[in-house]
């Protein structure tokens, strides 16, 4: 008997899933990271580029609150949205960094900012509202639309507009269902950062619509360059009412296994995503919250452990960006933040590229499969950010292995062994 089959006479079990589920795309980024662990573990040397997280340790002080914190017995369940001292700590960090005044109940710690802007999105959208989403975006922000039962509206952008979503492009998109518009700056995936008069304004379009919130993502608040600056959107004039502010301490502080992150906004929704965490997860870890005071402690910008890791990624930045630059057919707008480039290469797939031994090569996604099987070197395809004529790589690994990947890449795409596309030229 196979296993599959049931015995004579039992009940067949109903499989059926929520629909929900169908409807929503698994994150490409966990399944080609998956994917580069499991050549890496078949004896294969695979670069892997396409996780987007920092390859630096916490830092010492942070870690050593950690500790003290097991030690110290702070091995207990936290209330629900976050003890009170992470919360003021919070509170003093949002006012002194981005002149946000909240009050500790208008903040609620989750286990990493993904929690925090799930809850968000459940807590303010209804079924049937449009969620307005500028391309290319994080993976999730569509998908955790789709899981409310809201509809995403994406509006794309280019390299040519810097990957900034214009005022008359969010005009555009709004109509009497759009309820929140999703901003993250600087930008996963295109490390822009948007500039302050820009986000003014958006924001004198946004105070047209008396339904819509703003859901400001600002995760990789310090990894920015200047003379970049990062402005709070919820600090403008008249926005601080509609603004869900997410922030977290895995990108800045290097601590994406703490699981980490928080939501700060006006208590109606504050009070919301706390009740939905308060059926599902309950308080994030007790031992995280204590390291998390350890780092805000370190001051403002994350003091001289983060400013050393952004000094680190700029340099890489400005290295993995000349690199691209120098291959012809790449089109690449110089990020200002983040830890991510996001270059256009749609000379390199569509109509006639191809590449010798292994044929052609219609979309980024079979593109990026190219870079692995043959150049061996990890990134994620566009399509996963709503940009299909771009690829991600992420620059969060050393200049050495950063050299080495840029190698195999610029081989990989010698016009000896590749052909670009030929309807462009
Ligand atoms: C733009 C953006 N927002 C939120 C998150 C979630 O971060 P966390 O690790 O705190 O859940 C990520 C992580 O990749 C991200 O890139």
């Amino acid at each position: 008997m196979s296993a599959a089959a049931a015995p004579a006479g039992a009940v067949k079990v109903d499989t059926t899933l929520n629909p929900l589920v169908a409807s929503v795309k698994p994150s490409k980024t966990m399944a080609l990271t998956d994917l580069a662990t499991s050549m890496k573990e078949s004896g294969i040397d695979v670069i892997g580029l396409a996780a987007g997280e920092p390859d630096f340790d916490t830092p010492a002080a942070i870690v050593e609150a950690g500790v003290a914190a097991l030690r110290q017995g702070y091995t207990r369940y936290t209330p629900n949205t976050g003890t009170s001292a992470l919360r003021k700590a919070i509170c003093k960090k949002l006012k002194e960094d981005n002149g946000l005044e909240y009050s500790p109940d208008e903040i609620v710690v989750s286990n990493g900012a993904k929690q925090s802007i799930w809850q968000a999105v459940l807590a303010t959208c209804s079924p049937g509202d449009e969620v307005v989403i500028p391309a290319p975006y994080w993976v999730s922000y569509t998908e955790m639309a789709r899981l409310a039962n809201a509809t995403p509206v994406v509006v794309p952008t280019t390299p040519e507009q810097g990957f900034l979503m214009s005022p008359q492009q969010l005009e555009a998109a709004l109509t009497p269902k759009s309820r929140l518009l999703i901003l993250c700056t600087p930008s996963n995936p295109t490390g822009a950062v948007y500039p302050k008069e820009h986000l003014e304004a958006l924001a004198a379009v946004i105070a047209k619509h008396p339904r819509l919130l703003v859901l400001s993502d600002e995760i990789y608040e310090y990894i920015t360059y200047a003379p970049a600056t990062h402005v709070s959107f919820g600090a403008l004039p008249g926005m601080f009412e509609r603004t869900l502010t997410v922030n977290g301490f895995s990108k800045a502080y290097a601590m994406t296994g703490w699981r980490l992150g928080y939501l700060a906004a006006p208590k109606h929704y504050a009070k919301a995503a706390a009740i939905i965490q308060s059926q599902s997860t309950s308080g994030a870890s007790s031992i995280s919250q204590q390291a998390a005071l350890a780092a805000l402690a370190l001051g403002p910008g994350g003091g001289e452990p983060v400013q050393a890791m952004v000094r680190a990624f700029r340099e890489r930045r400005d290295y993995v960006s000349a690199r691209l630059k120098a291959i012809p057919g790449v089109n690449l707008a110089e990020p200002a933040g983040a830890f991510y480039v996001l270059p256009e290469m749609s000379a390199f797939f569509g109509p006639g590229a191809a590449a010798q031994g292994f044929g052609a090569v219609p979309d980024s996604d079979t593109f990026c499969r190219y870079l692995i099987e043959v150049a061996n070197v990890a990134v994620v395809p566009g399509d996963a950010f709503g940009a299909d004529s771009c690829i991600r790589i992420s620059y969060a690994a050393s200049l050495e292995t950063l050299g080495k990947a840029l190698d195999r890449i610029a081989a990989a795409l010698d016009p000896a062994v590749y052909t670009l596309r030929t309807d462009r030229q």
